[in-house]
């Protein structure tokens, strides 16, 4: 019996997220060191492993169709050994008999060794009845090729209550909500920024395997390779930054202020993308960024993304806390959020949030952002940023932050991004992966009156 190295480590990814509850894109670079697996082993690791994760809802649905107790019941690690088998022969176009026998060989392998025989043979016959159909006809076996909310959440592996959450924030759109759900499958290709003052586009686009993006100004793609390989990387004149990202931080520079302090704030700024954005923004004015963190690591990032050129200052502490008074232009205040607008970037995140997490950061959002109210001067303007489109996360906590605030103006934050088409929600940018190719971020602009 052979056991396959890069099977083996895909399971080691998943035992890693169920057990140690690790995120799947931070274990898997150690995993493959450690077995010492590159170049199309790691390739296929990565598919398999972050495949498995992803469509777990929908393989789950089909394992319990096949097998002949409750699934509930099946142990934990056999059942992460069937999804793996499940995606090589649904997923990947890996042969029958290869996805079959390897993952016989892998089930052989793990665990205790007094049940490792029955272990192979229950898992021998479950695949076996998962290959008596093809997707689709699985897809149609269990009758979720419809376009109702619970029929999409199993057809494109979500929970049911983020494709609920996804749905009443796609609101008039909501007819996309599975094009959006199938987009939060799909990997992104790494998006690249050129950081203001340090590079240009044309300099960043001249780097082989970089191309255009699609609409910020600042983007680039990177369509071969792998980012850490880039010197520009490296010394930090081009971030890894998704195009959403970029948009929010460039329509905060855009927008019409009338203060005059030259001093910009970024209150949550780990690991310190969008203030290495900022910072060379602010510096093409004149002006000069505070960036604050609450975790120290985190700020030692922020710290070294913003790198020794550097004017910008860099404070540990707890923006929501701090006695402001009114002192800046503008203010980014990218709250901790759920990341439901992220999901195709972790792929075990949509089964490891939970509904409570939106009702559990709303105070520190409310209090983060009427913090940056208090520290934005008059005729100056608070960008209210998340990557989550979640109603509870976005629209209702500016609602609630503008009630109390009657000094503060909503402004037309689309009218920012002209290059940007559909990006409106109201007053509000929203974009969408499936729409824009970006990260599903929701940009609010809200202006302190001069008075
Ligand atoms: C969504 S992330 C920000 C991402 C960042 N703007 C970027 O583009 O790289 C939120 C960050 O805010 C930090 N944070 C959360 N609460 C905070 C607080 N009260 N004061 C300062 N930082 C806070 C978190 O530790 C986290 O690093």
């Amino acid at each position: 019996m052979s056991i396959d190295p890069a099977r083996e480590a895909s399971l080691d990814v998943l035992r890693a997220v169920r057990v140690d509850d690790a995120y799947a894109n931070l274990a898997l670079p150690i995993i493959l060191r450690n077995r010492g697996l590159s170049g199309r082993d790691a390739a296929f690791t990565t598919e398999l492993a972050y495949g498995a994760l992803r469509w777990q809802g929908l393989y789950d649905a089909i394992l319990a169709q096949c097998v002949s107790r409750d699934w509930e019941d099946v142990d934990p690690m056999t059942k992460d050994i069937l999804r793996l088998g499940v995606h090589q022969l649904l997923g990947m176009r890996v042969p029958t008999h290869a996805a079959v026998d390897s993952t016989c060989n892998l089930a052989k392998g793990a665990g205790s060794p007094g049940g490792a025989k029955a272990r192979a043979g229950f898992v021998n016959a479950v695949l076996r009845k998962v290959t008596e159909r093809n997707l689709d006809q699985w897809i149609e076996y269990l009758g979720v090729d419809g376009d109702s909310e619970q029929q999409l959440a199993i057809r494109w592996s979500h929970p049911a209550w983020i494709v609920r959450a996804l749905a009443q924030a796609l609101g008039e759109k909501r007819s996309e909500l599975g094009d959006l759900l199938e987009a939060d499958n799909v990997p992104a290709k790494p998006s690249l920024v050129a950081r203001p003052g340090r590079i240009s586009l044309d300099e960043m686009l001249a780097i082989p395997g970089v191309e255009a993006g699609r609409w910020s100004p600042l983007a680039g793609t990177l369509v071969e390779g792998i980012p850490e390989s880039l010197e520009e990387i490296r010394t930090g004149s081009v971030g890894v930054q998704d195009e959403g990202s970029q948009l929010v931080t460039l329509a905060l520079s855009r927008a019409p202020i009338t203060s005059h302090t030259n001093r910009w704030l970024d209150m949550c700024a780990g690991p310190g993308g969008k203030a290495a954005v900022l910072d060379g923004l602010a510096q093409q004015v004149g002006a000069r960024l505070v960036a604050v963190e609450q975790h120290p690591h985190r700020a030692k990032l922020v710290s070294n993304t913003l790198g020794l050129e550097t004017t910008a200052e860099v404070l540990t502490g707890d923006s929501a806390q701090h006695e402001w008074s009114g002192e800046f232009d503008r203010v980014l205040v990218d709250v901790p959020c759920t990341g439901l607008g992220a999901l195709r970037r972790r792929p075990e995140s949509r089964w490891r949030r939970k509904i409570s997490d939106v009702s559990g950061l709303a105070p520190a959002q409310r209090s983060l952002l009427n913090a940056a109210v208090k520290a934005v001067a008059p005729g100056g303007v608070v960008a209210y940023v998340t990557c989550s489109p979640h109603f509870a996360e976005t629209e209702l906590v500016v609602q609630d932050i503008c009630k109390a605030h009657p000094e503060l103006t909503i402004l037309d934050a689309p009218a920012l991004l002209p290059e940007v088409t559909d990006a409106s929600r109201g007053k509000f940018v929203q974009l969408w992966p499936h729409r824009h190719g970006t990260d599903a971020m929701f940009l609010a602009l809200l202006q302190r009156s001069a008075e």
